[in-house]
């Protein structure tokens, strides 16, 4: 096993796990020196490109920019999210996620899981491919949002599956939006660890959108927390710039040859 993963197993019941996603070199060169994982999420095709779903994304997309944040990733484990439709089928996703891990350079791929594609997992296992599991809102699947595992029975029936998925081979599980005492039932029974979005602090890490912690996505709902507003940073930017250089007080000596 990778020492990258292994350290990230490693930190389950000792100390939280930090995790954000990235699109670019940018980005990751910052988020390099804080997070354990960075995550290319495809949540990419709402955030750059403008769709109302991920359902759209080619997996060239992907690729392309996962290559863009292994340049800026040193430290952290690099998973890249595989787009949907690309993972159907146990041949077809492994072959897809060979093209991924070798054109990228990263470290693992996560799916969005249900409860027809266990096989898919097995497959990814058999291969030797570290995966990364996605129960609760998962958006390449569920059209309408909701908060999950909030009675007995769907609490019941996301356990099951977060124990199928550990058995079958996945190094961690991401929690989307489920319910406080259900996040803590899985984590809790589960041996990998558990990484939250919208699923209380009784997860083993944590992971956001960047472009929407930083206040640059306008997307906001309840569980993101804005640790900055780029948006109003890169407004007062522009705004200077469009004053100064029709005042023809940009660019300046020291900016001219
Ligand atoms: O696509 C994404 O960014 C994700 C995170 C929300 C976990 O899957």
């Amino acid at each position: 096993m990778k020492v990258k993963i292994k350290k990230i197993l490693n930190k389950k019941n000792k100390r939280k796990i930090v995790c954000l996603t990235s699109y670019s070199k940018s980005i990751s060169k910052i988020l390099d020196k804080y997070c354990d994982l960075i995550l290319v999420g495809d949540s990419l095709a709402n955030v750059l490109y403008g769709n109302k779903t991920t359902h759209e994304l080619k997996l060239q997309t992907m690729i392309n920019h996962a290559k863009s944040v292994t340049l800026g990733a040193k430290k952290p484990l690099v998973v890249v999210d595989m787009p949907k439709g690309s993972y159907t089928r146990p041949k077809q996703a492994v072959q897809n996620a060979k093209k991924i891990l070798k054109e990228t350079k990263c470290d693992a791929i996560k799916i969005e899981n249900n409860p027809h594609n266990l096989n898919i997992v097995k497959a990814f296992t058999k291969s030797k491919i570290n995966v990364m599991g996605h129960i609760g809102f998962t958006p390449q699947f569920k059209k309408k949002f909701k908060v999950e595992g909030k009675n007995k029975i769907e609490q019941k029936n996301l356990l099951k599956n977060a124990k199928k998925i550990e058995e079958a081979g996945a190094f961690s599980i991401v929690l989307e939006c489920i319910e406080k005492k259900t996040a803590q039932k899985i984590t809790k029974c589960l041996k990998i660890p558990t990484i939250g979005i919208g699923s209380s602090n009784m997860c083993d890490g944590q992971i956001l959108v960047t472009d929407d912690m930083l206040g640059l996505s306008g997307f906001y709902p309840k569980f993101v927390k804005k640790y900055a507003n780029l948006q109003k940073t890169i407004d007062n930017a522009i705004k200077q710039f469009d004053k100064e250089v029709k005042l023809n007080k940009f660019p300046q000596g020291k900016n001219s040859f």
